[in-house]
């Protein structure tokens, strides 16, 4: 049985995204993508072949730029945003064609925030290659690149045009990536939809096979969710901070291991662990409620260990964007499907609620 496509709207009415989700995107691509003058410039990287080689014969014919970059979490810099610039403007870029990135969450934000200042801004559209960009990075419209003071320190809100998020784009991505991904995915199921989070405790085993029906379900559901929330705080004044859960230790976790040791999916399902453990303290989350998180979380993994010793996560918490001097704002869970910003707790609840974090 094929899956039928689905399409859900993010945005506003003036910088609108068009998401589609469903199989046979890759090859009808040239029909769904935006351009108004029916050029497009390419930017992929080395790690999605199949997807990248089935939209290149989709636009045929239609590519003023054909562009490789290298999509290691070192490469996310303004020199390969300059990269893409470079060949942009060499081939002669007008602001009425448009940038098609097919591959991760690297590529969209690069090639995004390149479309961002390209020209002062010209049309892109996304072909996410990861569970985790299907999901979560090519929607929403921030885009940008890492700075040596920190990750995705320069960046614009240009939402792209049009998303084809096709499960075969998903060929040869490795198993680790794939499981790290979906921890995202499952995040927005835990903050606005205990429907699908429930739906996934049934089918976890059929999506980690790559069963195409239930893991659409799980991809759309969650890119929904998403959607949902940045339509109503485009700029990440308020609701939007619920796409932060787990994410507070998890950015602690992912930078004291040098960014090397943990994928950031799995960062932020330690991240959630511990949110969950605070939750059941300050919230009044049930014990069972957060079990099933819990456990739906051990089935995801079995994931790398973080370092959870006080002196290495401190430095990293107290530099949070979200640090005053009261403590940090964290996002806790009051029910599967219902998640609140607590604006201040104490550092110290952070370290302890790292600390207690067993094996998933
Ligand atoms: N803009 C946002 O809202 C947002 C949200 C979440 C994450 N991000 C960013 O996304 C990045 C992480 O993205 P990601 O998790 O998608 O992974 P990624 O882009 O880092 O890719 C992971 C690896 O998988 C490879 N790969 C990708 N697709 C493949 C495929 N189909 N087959 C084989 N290999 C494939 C890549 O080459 C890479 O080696 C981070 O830089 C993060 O900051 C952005
Ligand atoms: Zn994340």
């Amino acid at each position: 049985m094929t899956s039928p496509l689905r399409h859900i709207s993010a945005g506003s009415a003036t910088a609108a995204t068009d998401v589609w989700i469903g199989p046979g995107l890759l090859d009808t691509a040239a029909s769904r993508l935006f351009s108004s003058s029916g050029r497009f410039l390419l930017v992929t990287s080395a790690g999605p072949l199949a997807a990248v080689e089935r939209v290149r014969r989709a636009l045929a014919g239609r590519l003023l730029v054909d562009l490789e970059i290298d999509d290691r979490e070192e490469s996310k810099t303004l020199g390969t945003v300059s990269e893409i610039a470079n060949a942009a403007l060499s081939a002669g870029v007008r602001r009425d064609d448009a940038l098609v990135a097919v591959g991760g969450g690297v590529v969209s934000d690069v090639a995004g925030f390149a479309a961002a200042i390209l020209l002062r801004g010209i049309p892109w559209n996304a072909v996410p290659t990861t569970t985790g960009s299907m999901a979560d990075a090519a929607i929403g419209g921030k885009t940008g690149v890492d700075h040596r003071e920190g990750k995705n320190l320069l960046g614009a809100f240009h939402p792209p045009r049009v998303v084809l998020a096709d499960p075969a784009a998903l060929d040869g991505l490795p198993e680790r990536e794939f499981r790290a991904g979906l921890v995202e995915a499952l995040k927005a199921a835990w903050i606005a939809d205990s429907g699908l989070s429930g739906r996934v405790e049934e089918t976890l085993s059929s999506v980690l096979a790559r069963d195409e029906g239930p893991l659409l379900d799980l991809l759309a559901g969650a890119a929904a969710v998403k959607a949902d929330i940045v339509s109503e705080d485009p700029r990440e004044s308020d609701r939007r901070r619920l796409l932060n859960f787990g994410h507070t230790l998890g950015h602690a976790f992912e930078a004291s291991g040098g960014y090397r040791h943990l994928r950031h999916g799995e960062a932020v399902a330690w991240g959630i662990r511990a949110a969950l453990d605070l939750s059941v303290r300050r919230t009044g989350l049930s014990a069972e409620a957060g079990g099933r998180v819990a456990d739906l979380l051990s089935r995801l993994g079995p994931f790398p260990a973080p370092e959870t010793a006080p002196a290495r996560l401190e430095p990293f918490l107290s530099r949070d964007k979200k640090a005053t001097a009261r403590g940090i704002a964290g996002v806790l869970l009051e029910d599967i499907g219902r998640a609140r910003v607590e604006e201040a707790i104490p550092l110290q609840e952070w370290l302890d609620a790292a600390a207690r974090i067993s094996l998933p």
